[in-house]
Formats: C-alpha cells, structure tokens, sequence
C-alpha cells in the first residue's frame, strides 16, 4: 500500500542529503555553507564524524560546552533513564527532585555565598534572569530608581534584548533598534600594542576597570542597578581580563552598591582550570551566569547563581506570593537536570577542571608556537583556550577567517572556530597532550594554507 503523501516526503527530507534549504542556520554564512556543507553525524570523546566518514578533531568542545567530550557513557545513561522515568515535570509551583539537588551541586561547587541557583535553558536566558534580578533587586529594596546597566565593548551575553543591549558587538546590535534605555559601556580590555602574545592574564589594562567611576560620575550611582562582564571575553577572540582587573571592578561595585554580574557561560565549569572563573580572580560577584559546561552540551541548560543577600532580598511579604516573577516552561527541565548531574559527577571522577589546570602551560606553549607563521598579528591564551588573530584580506574582513574555517573541517580534519579573523581553540577538558600538538599541527597548516 502505497504510503501517505506527508509521510513519504518525511522521509524523502531525511534521505536527500543536499535538500538543506529549509533550514535557516543560526549565526551561519548560509550561502556559503550550502554550497560546501560541514556536516556532522557522530561524535564520541574528542572526535566528531562526518556524514561521509570522516574524523574530525574538536579544537571548540561543540560551542565551548562539552567540556567533558563528546557523548560521554554516563551522561547518555542518565539522560536516557531520565527520559524514561520522569520526562516533564511543570517547572512553576511544582518540581522535582533532581532540580534540587543539581542546585545544590552547583552552589557547592560555586565560591562564597553564592548559593541560590535559578534554571533556565540558554546562556542568553541566563543573562536575561540575571539583568531582571538586578533591576528587581533594588526595586524590592526601594532603590527602584537604580535600572541603569552597564556592559563593556566588546562583550558577548547572548543574542536576547537584554544580552545585545549590554553587550558591546555592533554586527549583533545594529539591525535590531533602538534597544534596552539606559544602557552604557566600559571600554574593551584588549590592546594589541600593549598586550600581543600574553600568555595568561596581561599585565597591562587593569586600571581600564576605574572608566566605572567616569560612568558614576556621569549618571549617578543612584541610577546604575549592575555592571556585567565575562571574565575572559570568549566570542570577541579570547580577550582574558588583565592582571587586577576584575577586584577593581569589584571594589567600585561596592563603593556604590553596584551590583557586579560575571557572564561565565563560557569560563564556568573548568575551561579556566577552576569550576568557576570567580575562583581563579578571588573575586565573587553577587550574580553570575551558567550554561554549556553545566550538561557538557548535551542538554539545553542555563541558570543564574545568586549571592545569600541577593535571594534574600526577595524573601519577603505574604508567602502565598510569587516572589519574582519569571521563569520558564523549562526551567530545570528533567532530562537537562539528569544531563547537568551527571556531567558534574563525571567532572569530579576525572578531575576534569584540575585537568585544565594542568594543562594550560602546554596549551599556551603549542599556540605559541604559532607565532611567526604568515598573518598572524597576536596570539593569546588562558586556560585551555586560545585565541589567534590572522591579518584581513585586502578585499574583505573575515574572508582568511572563513578561508581558514572551511579549510579546517574539509582539509586538516580539526574543528576550529571563527570570530571575524580570530581562529579561537577551547577542546573539550579531556584532551590529550597528544592532541593539543595535533591540534596545534593541524592548525599551522590551515593558516599556511590561507597565507
Ligand atoms: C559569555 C556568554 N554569554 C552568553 C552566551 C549565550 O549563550 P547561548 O548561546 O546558550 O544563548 C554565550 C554564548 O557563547 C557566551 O559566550
């Protein structure tokens, strides 16, 4: 009998492999990746493996989120006995066990008193929860007058309004109006004169931390609700803050009752060798960002962790009311909250993070030892990721780095990412030193190949 017409072309949309239209990738050149698709159908550990067979080393752990590899047996186990057990459970008014207790994981693992963790599905979701807890914050206080906020150039927190209204990449921020009111700027840290092929923490830039204090003296504290920075800029090309940057920003916060996010959607979980990059600076803000790291990638999963005062604040009048209002369909969804547990035990069995630690003098060293190839204008690292700017094409910005991308995947079979001309390097917390030389190998001769 000859089937349904909607069921065989289902099935015709599974087969053809070239029928790529209809899907609008994000964050994609389209066109182009149409025309020389990068597709991908297994992975496992360190590798992925193409439609046609091939192995590709992962030199990005997916979007910088599966520190713990590619999938890992117990965490397939636990999403796959999640699934069956428990699949949904409604996140507002009810919940269910393991959400408790990966909040309590999670605020073990965070520093000081940060210990109140708020789920939800995305980093841009996370710094969303994050921005509307500020603003709440001093509201619930009766500072409501505080709703100023403050991001930095060249920041990434996601492509929500709030995320592209604090942060500072104008491709990101240009087609899409006029954005949140009352939004100001630190300027970047990244100075290539003063900084070029730092390993680790720069010693120059600290004092760019004290523009706070022209941003106060310009709107008043008494406007400004939170300052929000990633630790180390990932998106912008591996940007790491300069040596006493983040406990001036710290101290300026406190002169004026500012409160001070961390976006650690990408520093969170090990990639700078501690759970969290607060822990690495001695610096602990009153609310910081997760994401990624948190499932190793596996399941959609972000949240937000709030210092004791900060929940506290809320925890006041009739207890029959909500106390802050939002959340979402999936805030601490199940199989992600499988996913999340299992991941952090699987980061504690192989010491995953100290594993970074260690790592990150023989990463520093394999990428540098780039320098001196054709193009290459500065090389910089911290923890296991790497940054490496290539210099423009006369005839297009971003066109070597496209080059070297596709290069990459259907030449050198190494995964890289782009950001404009920068060629960044964040594998998976499980490679090998092996590897860091094959990946670094594998990468030489991409950028002599675009030279
Ligand atoms: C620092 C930072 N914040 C937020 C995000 C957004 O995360 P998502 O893509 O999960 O929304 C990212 C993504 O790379 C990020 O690096």
């Amino acid at each position: 009998m000859a089937s349904a017409p909607s069921s065989r072309s289902a099935a015709r949309a599974a087969t053809i492999p070239n029928d790529l239209e209809s899907f609008w990738m994000p964050f994609t050149a389209n066109r182009a990746f149409k025309k020389a698709p990068r597709l991908i159908a297994r992975a496992k550990d360190m590798h992925y493996i193409t439609t046609d067979g091939r192995n590709i080393i992962d030199g990005t752990a997916g979007l910088w989120c599966c520190n713990a590899g590619h999938n890992r047996d117990s965490i397939v186990t636990a999403i796959q006995e999640q699934a069956a057990e428990l699949d949904y459970a409604p996140a507002f008014q009810s919940g269910h066990p393991k959400a408790f207790e990966l909040a309590s994981r999670i605020s073990a693992l965070a520093p000081g008193d940060l210990d109140h963790v708020f789920f939800c599905n995305s980093g841009s979701e996370a710094v969303d929860t994050a921005l509307k807890i500020a603003l709440a914050y001093h509201a619930v206080r009766g500072e409501g007058a505080r709703t100023r906020l403050i991001g930095r150039e060249r920041g990434y927190h996601g492509v929500g309004f709030g995320g592209i209204s604090v942060g500072g990449i104008v491709n990101n921020r240009r087609l899409f109006g006029t954005l949140l009111a009352g939004v100001d700027h630190l300027p970047a840290t990244y100075n290539r004169a003063e900084q070029a092929f730092t390993k680790g923490e720069p010693e120059w830039g600290a004092h760019l931390a004290d523009d706070l204090e022209r941003i106060v003296a310009l709107h008043d504290a008494s406007t400004i609700a939170a300052v929000i920075v990633e630790p180390m800029a990932g998106s912008t090309g591996v940007l790491p803050a300069p040596k006493g940057y983040l406990k001036r920003l710290r101290a300026i916060c406190d002169k004026y009752g500012i409160l001070l996010i961390f976006d650690e959607v990408i520093t969170g979980f090990g990639r700078l060798g501690f759970p969290f990059a607060a822990e690495r600076y001695g610096v602990i803000p009153d609310l910081m960002t997760f994401a990624k790291g948190v499932t190793s990638g596996a399941v959609p999963m972000g949240g937000v962790v709030a210092r004791k005062p900060v929940y506290e604040a809320f925890m006041r009048g009739p207890e029959h009311v909500v106390e802050l209002f939002h959340g979402y369909t999936y805030s601490a969804h199940p199989l992600a909250c499988a996913a999340g547990l299992a991941t952090l035990d699987l980061y504690r069995r192989e010491k995953l993070f100290e594993r970074a630690y260690k790592l990150e003098a023989k990463f520093a060293d394999a990428a540098m030892s780039l320098k001196g190839l054709p193009n290459v204008l500065d090389i910089r690292t911290v923890g296991l990721t790497a940054g490496i700017d290539l210099a423009s094409l006369p005839d297009g910005v971003g066109k070597r780095g496209y080059a070297a991308m596709e290069r990459a995947f259907h030449n050198e079979e190494v995964m890289i990412r782009v950001a404009g001309e920068t060629i960044e390097l964040t594998p998976p917390l499980i490679v090998s030193e092996n590897e860091i030389d094959e990946i670094f190998d594998k990468v030489g001769k991409v950028i002599r190949a675009v030279a």
